[in-house]
């Protein structure tokens, strides 16, 4: 012990710790904290409490700096233009970093290119690490985070602390996740998630700086150390690259610390609806592909009376069986962090009444008197009132370019979402009788459909592809495979982790049905078929009739069991072509099935499970329809 103390000293040397005790922080994290200080080489050390005295103090230095704008038509809250450089999550620059290569990803046929996860040695990203973040802070205070995901001394919950160079990140970190003093005791002596981040900007800067946000979009790696629990983040303040209780933790490293101790770590929204004739509420989780309707379905308006809808969480779920054998989830967040364009009082009201007060948007436009703009908020806005983009430039509705930045995004705490669950924080939490599959399909992809078992289930949420999103770099709208909407989040390899979901199914489980849905099919114009959004509710209303085992609503279909015809309530909604909507087009299909099983094929190779099987027995049944 004596020794540890000594090191920890040394290699803190003369840096002033602006606030808080470093002696009354746990030993493991004393340790931690004297590796980084001395790799990082920051000016002041700062141990965060997550008080409300802190927030005034960093959102005052922010504002003072011209990070921040406050918005005066809200209460406390801010506008945060980035440099338009770093505006999403950047894939092509994350790592997961073992040993065994084939512990992070699958053996990819000969030749092909495995796009299911990015491999690194441990040795080989140490020293990336280690080169790129050394004197990283020079010049710059590092924040010490308390948090935790779920909520705090939970039964499900786990502890991390992240190190940050940006008070931007810190103030959002303290949004999206708990940040209390009260982590220190909860963690005595027992392991954490370990997380770095910097924005890669140390002093003097190299690089000229844009909107007042330090970054190094040229030199953006974030890594993941599975087996020692620890994140690296360097040169990004976009949200998923850098608060790293969000992607990192709570999808990458918790999906390998869920295959070790038997759960699941899913990139799904959780959501509670009660049926108001009986009073009886089911709650159904939902994974979508990233900016493809998670936070929209979570807090839904429904247009159809019947249910009462309130929402748990709209990004992470955690899940586990618990001992009766039902699958419960937890959100591990605190907080949403949402996109914006296509948001507005029609589509989403109760995000809108979320973001009134302590919120953050970043990357949208402002309006003259104070109050924010972006795609789809028109009506909804003076029209005579000046407009400044999301660039800083004057701005009228009806000029070409976006408003806002296509994913710009609000910050804002679960709390002040009017449909919050009371039960959102229940650290038992909420048992789960739906699995939601989806992304965005113009053509082929039916509303919704239901899967014959679980394990066809698996094959299903296996096979789901989308229209790629600006949530990260990809650009266009290719259609992308997006498996269990988890292709960005992945920490293992991708065929164990669909065998983990395999070996999910035991006897005395009361396993949940799974479906697939699909609200962006078009017609010949590229019109949407489906009105989407509130209207979505009627398709949950079939799921959960489903659930309750009603067996004269759906017929058998090559891929899986589909609404029979007038079963889902269309009351009020005009003109909906529901052969189209339903149609399963057998070329499209046959075709669309044999590109998955060679993706599969391809992508995971020798390590892919039995779903295989599932892939040909579905494809033979297109072919004999
Ligand atoms: P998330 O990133 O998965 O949480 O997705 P969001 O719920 O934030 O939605 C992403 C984008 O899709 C936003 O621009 C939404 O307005 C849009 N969107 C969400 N749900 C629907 C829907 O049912 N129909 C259509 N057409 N667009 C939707
Ligand atoms: P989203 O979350 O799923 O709400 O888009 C952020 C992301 O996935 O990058
Ligand atoms: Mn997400
Ligand atoms: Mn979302």
């Amino acid at each position: 012990f004596m020794e540890i103390h000594e090191i920890v000293i040394q290699k803190l040397g003369h840096v002033p710790i602006v606030k808080g005790d470093f002696h009354m922080l746990p030993k493991k994290v004393q340790k931690f904290l004297a590796k980084w200080v001395y790799t990082c080489k920051p000016r002041a050390l700062y141990i965060c409490d997550g008080s409300h005295a802190e927030a005034e103090e960093v959102t005052h230095k922010l504002i003072e700096r011209g990070v921040l704008t406050k918005l005066k038509k809200y209460e406390n809250c801010y506008l945060c233009r980035t440099d338009p450089a770093d505006v999403a999550r950047v894939e092509s620059k994350t790592w997961i970093a073992t040993d065994d290569k084939y512990e992070t990803v699958p053996h990819v046929r000969q030749g092909v290119r495995g796009i299911l996860g990015q491999w690194k040695h441990t040795k080989e990203m140490e020293e990336e690490v280690n080169s790129d973040l050394d004197g990283c802070m020079a010049g710059r205070t590092m924040y010490v985070i308390p948090f935790s995901m779920g909520p705090i001394g939970g039964p499900l919950s786990k502890i991390g602390v992240q190190l940050t160079d940006s008070n931007y990140v810190l103030l959002c970190m303290r949004i999206m996740t708990r940040v209390s003093a009260d982590i220190w005791e909860v963690l005595g002596d027992n392991d954490f998630v370990r997380c770095v981040h910097s924005m890669g900007c140390p002093r003097p800067v190299q690089r000229k700086v844009v909107n007042h946000w330090p970054c190094n979009p040229d030199k953006i790696m974030i890594g993941h150390f599975p087996a020692r629990r620890e994140i690296v983040s360097f040169g990004s303040g976009y949200g998923g690259n850098s608060l790293l209780g969000k992607k990192c933790f709570a999808l990458r490293i918790a999906s390998v610390i869920a295959r070790d101790e038997g759960w699941l770590a899913e990139h799904m929204l959780i959501m509670g609806l009660t049926n108001e004739k009986t009073g009886e509420e089911k709650f159904v989780c939902a994974a979508f592909p990233s900016a493809c309707g998670k936070t929209n379905l979570a807090m839904i308006q429904p247009t159809i009376p019947g249910y009462k809808v309130r929402v748990v969480g709209d990004d992470i779920a955690w899940l586990r069986f618990d001992d009766k054998g039902v699958l419960r989830a937890i959100n591990p967040e605190n907080g949403f962090l949402g996109v914006l364009p296509g948001t507005n009082m029609k589509t989403n009201p109760n995000a809108m009444l979320s973001f009134q007060n302590i919120s953050i948007f970043t990357n949208v436009a402002e309006t003259a008197d104070g109050g924010v703009f972006w795609e789809g908020m028109e009506d909804e806005i003076d029209k005579n009132i000046a407009i400044t983009n999301w660039l800083g430039q004057p701005w009228k509705i009806g000029m070409p370019g976006n408003a806002a930045h296509p994913n710009s995004r609000f910050t804002c705490p679960a709390s002040q979402c009017p449909i919050i669950h009371p039960k959102w924080e229940d650290p038992k939490g909420v048992p789960v009788s739906a699995l939601i599959f989806g992304g965005r399909r113009p053509t082929g992809v039916p509303l919704v459909f239901e899967s014959y078992s679980w394990q066809h289930g698996v094959m299903v949420g296996a096979c789901v592809k989308s229209e790629s999103t600006a949530a990260a770099e990809h650009t266009g709208k290719k259609i992308m495979h997006d498996p269990m909407a988890m292709r960005p989040f992945m920490g293992y390899n991708f065929g164990k982790y669909l065998q983990h979901w395999l070996d999910m199914e035991k006897p005395d489980r009361n396993m949940p049905k799974s479906f697939h849905v699909n609200w962006f099919r078009v017609d010949e114009h590229g019109k949407f078929l489906w009105p989407g959004f509130g209207d979505n509710v009627r398709v949950l209303d079939w799921v959960l009739r489903r659930c309750a085992g009603d067996e004269s609503i759906a017929v058998k279909s090559p891929i899986g069991y589909l609404p029979k015809k007038g079963s889902i309530d269309l009351t009020g909604l005009g003109d909906i072509k529901w052969d189209e909507l339903f149609s399963l087009p057998k070329h499209y299909w046959l075709d669309d099935m044999r590109e998955s099983k060679l993706f599969l094929e391809d992508q995971v190779g020798t390590d892919f499970p039995q779903v295989i099987w599932e892939t040909h027995a579905q494809e033979k049944r297109i072919e004999e329809q």
